[in-house]
């Protein structure tokens, strides 16, 4: 009797100070667990320390350090870290991210505040380590050479090279670069600098004014004169056509404004997001896992986009706690709760380590269609975190 009142009490105390357990997030944990160990072994095994960023034809794929995607597989280790709280995965993420250092002085493409924080932006978080704040600031530093102040916009990609070079572009901005601007918000922060900061929001504001359509769906290219800040065109790389709505491109838009509002508190952008929101909840198919475009003709025999769901789910499980609303937390649910089945979620030992199936790249350019992608199981561990936070 009174070994089964301790019992008890011990069961009480333990719920008060932990909450309960989330049985799809322990589940999700165990299972990542698995898959990461593996694709750590394989990034590990040569002389040097591999980046990781898809599965395909039977061989897991790396990608060097200036591409867009190398922070994302230093970052799911720190968020396997911060899910399970074992060192392990503390000392592989630092090493992955230690590995990046030279990012700091890239200047050529915006995609730095990806790379970066992901990596070094979480292993600060977690660790306190000083020496990452130096990181992020310098990082910031090179970023802002791409601001144009005459458009108010940081340039997305350079126009003298590969294929971005065929288009005519005099300084192309993609949605996308919504995401480079925790960066910024943050070595704002690091360095009491408050020039990053202003970088930032001139960035989100010109992005609102000139991005989205009058439904709130959003171009994923907008073309500026650098010189007069005119915008010159409006069209699309990654998305179906010009007028039609990339299913990341969307998932951009809500993740980047629910975070600039997040970091400013300003009205104009938590309004954005809502206005993101709605329009991607009247076009999401009944699992909330999107095609690759919403307006691909060819649905539903086309295919699914995980990394869409994964980045929307973190953004609202976010946009969640800073507005208490309860839509925003059952659609992130939902979207989970399908990425978790086994529709989207490889079994253990299959699917080259990675934890989801089914992402697509860029369909125009014949790149990574169907296939598992760091970057997706970046925004399903971030949205697992998220998840678990509000218990
Ligand atoms: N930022 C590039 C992409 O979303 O494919």
């Amino acid at each position: 009797m009174k070994a089964c009142r301790i019992l008890f009490l011990l069961t009480v105390i333990s719920l008060v100070a932990c909450g309960p357990k989330d049985a799809l997030v322990e589940e999700n944990v165990e299972n990542a667990k698995v898959q990461l160990a593996s694709l750590l072994e394989v990034s590990e095994a040569g002389d040097t320390l591999r980046i990781p960023s898809t599965f395909k034809d039977g061989e897991v794929k790396f990608v060097p350090i200036d591409d867009w995607v190398s922070g994302f597989f230093a970052g799911n280790l720190w968020y396997m870290y911060e899910l399970t709280g074992e060192p392990f995965w503390a000392e592989h993420a630092a090493c992955h991210t230690e590995k990046l250092d030279s990012i700091q002085y890239l200047t050529w493409h915006h995609d730095v505040g990806f790379m970066v924080y992901d990596s070094y932006g979480n292993g600060l978080r977690l660790t306190g380590k000083e020496a990452y704040k130096d990181v992020i600031v310098q990082t910031a530093k090179s970023l802002s050479t791409r601001f144009r102040p005459a458009a108010g916009v940081l340039q997305s990609w350079s126009v003298d090279r590969d294929w971005q070079a065929l288009r005519g572009w005099k300084c192309p901005v993609i949605i996308d670069n919504m995401m480079n601007l925790e960066l910024l918000f943050n070595a704002t922060r690091i360095s009491g600098d408050s020039t990053y900061f202003h970088i930032a929001v001139s960035h989100a504001d010109k992005t609102l004014q000139n991005h989205f359509r009058p439904d709130y769906s959003c171009y994923h290219v907008v073309d500026y004169d650098p010189e007069t800040g005119a915008v010159r065109g409006r069209c699309t790389a990654q998305g179906y056509a010009d007028e039609s709505a990339w299913a990341r491109g969307q998932a951009w838009a809500l993740y980047g404004y629910t975070s600039a509002y997040a970091y400013t508190g300003y009205e104009r952008y938590l309004d954005q997001a809502r206005k993101v929101a709605d329009y991607i909840f009247s076009r999401l198919p009944e699992d909330l896992v999107p095609y690759w475009d919403y307006d691909c003709p060819d649905i539903p025999n086309t295919w699914r986009d995980a990394s869409s769901a994964a980045i929307m789910a973190s953004a609202l499980y976010q946009l969640y706690s800073l507005t208490g609303e309860a839509m925003y937390r059952e659609k992130a649910d939902g979207m989970v709760q399908s990425l978790s089945s086994p529709s989207y979620r490889a079994t253990p030992g299959s699917n080259g380590g990675f934890i989801l199936m089914h992402s697509v790249g860029s369909v125009p350019h014949g790149s990574n269609i169907d296939v598992p992608l760091n970057y997706t199981d970046y925004y399903f561990l971030e949205a697992l975190i998220r998840r678990k936070n509000l218990q």
